[in-house]
């Protein structure tokens, strides 16, 4: 068990990636916040928290507010005292090209993928600074790093993600405070279905990637929750500022 006595908050806890993280984190020693607009699912990773021996919160919260973040983050440092690990995990895409898209869609995008993890990094900052050390995740995409017909403001977002984080690594370093990034390739989640079209038509998407991808399948959430665990525990101490892929070599960058 690598982080006892460790609390982590992990933004869109309630369902694939975010649960599995979640999970990962539990299973490794953590106490776990779970910020999540879908309350009922939230309340059921805390439950599978509090089931493996830890302690779980989960906040009902839309990390697309910057008053309910800085609220559901207040009421964290309440309850545990500190926050060890933050996971940026919220994300949300639907494909269409470019020229067919409105600017309701770009502002969702951008509220959803970029701007909830400025909210939820700048709410948890001054308590991690205090701490003088704390682990900062972001799961980006490998969207944000070769982009992707169909994904442009999604891809664009995560692109930032990847900046952004690189900035807050070299900001934070002095306060022993990393910060990396995780993009899952292809990851069987909701919203994998979602955007693949439905279960149907996810299933050829998949069988297309299956043969491009070196590994030879599809990965699961576990897969990016391993790397999230290692970047959230001590055995990433001199690791900062990178960027890790986790798509069974789908992108070698
Ligand atoms: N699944 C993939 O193939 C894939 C690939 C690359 C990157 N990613 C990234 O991984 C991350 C997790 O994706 P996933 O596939 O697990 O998605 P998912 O849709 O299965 O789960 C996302 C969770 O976030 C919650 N959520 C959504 N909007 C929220 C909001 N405004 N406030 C609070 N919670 C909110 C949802 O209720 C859900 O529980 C995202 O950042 C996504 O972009 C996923």
């Amino acid at each position: 068990m690598r982080m006892t006595e460790k609390v982590a908050v992990v933004t869109g806890g309630g369902g694939g990636i975010g649960r599995a993280v979640c999970l990962r984190l539990a299973e490794e020693g953590a106490d776990i916040a779970v910020l999540e607009i879908n309350s009922k699912n939230g309340q059921e990773t805390a439950q599978l928290v509090k089931d493996m021996g830890r302690e779980a919160l989960a906040l009902e919260t839309d990390v697309t507010s910057k008053a309910q973040v800085d609220d559901a983050v207040a009421q964290v440092f309440d309850r545990f005292g500190k926050i060890d690990v933050l996971v940026n995990n919220v994300g949300w895409d639907k494909q269409a090209l470019f020229i067919d898209t409105t600017e309701e869609l770009w502002e969702k995008l951008i509220a959803i993928n970029l701007m909830s993890a400025i909210y939820c990094t700048h709410a948890a900052l001054a308590g991690m600074i205090d701490q003088a050390e704390g682990k900062i995740i972001f799961i980006s995409s490998d969207a944000g790093r070769v982009g992707n017909s169909g994904e442009a403001i999604y891809a664009a977002c995560k692109g930032a993600i990847i900046s952004f984080a690189k900035t807050m690594a070299r900001e934070l370093a002095r306060h022993k405070i990393n910060v990396n990034v995780v993009c899952p390739g292809p990851t069987e989640t909701a919203l994998y279905y979602e955007t693949s079209g439905g279960t149907e038509r996810a299933k050829k998407v998949s069988e297309t990637l299956i043969r491009a991808t070196p590994l030879r399948r599809i990965g699961q959430p576990a897969d990016i929750a391993a790397a999230v665990s290692y970047l959230a525990s001590s055995d990433s101490d001199f690791v900062t500022g990178q960027t890790m892929s986790v798509s069974g070599g789908l992108t070698m960058i």
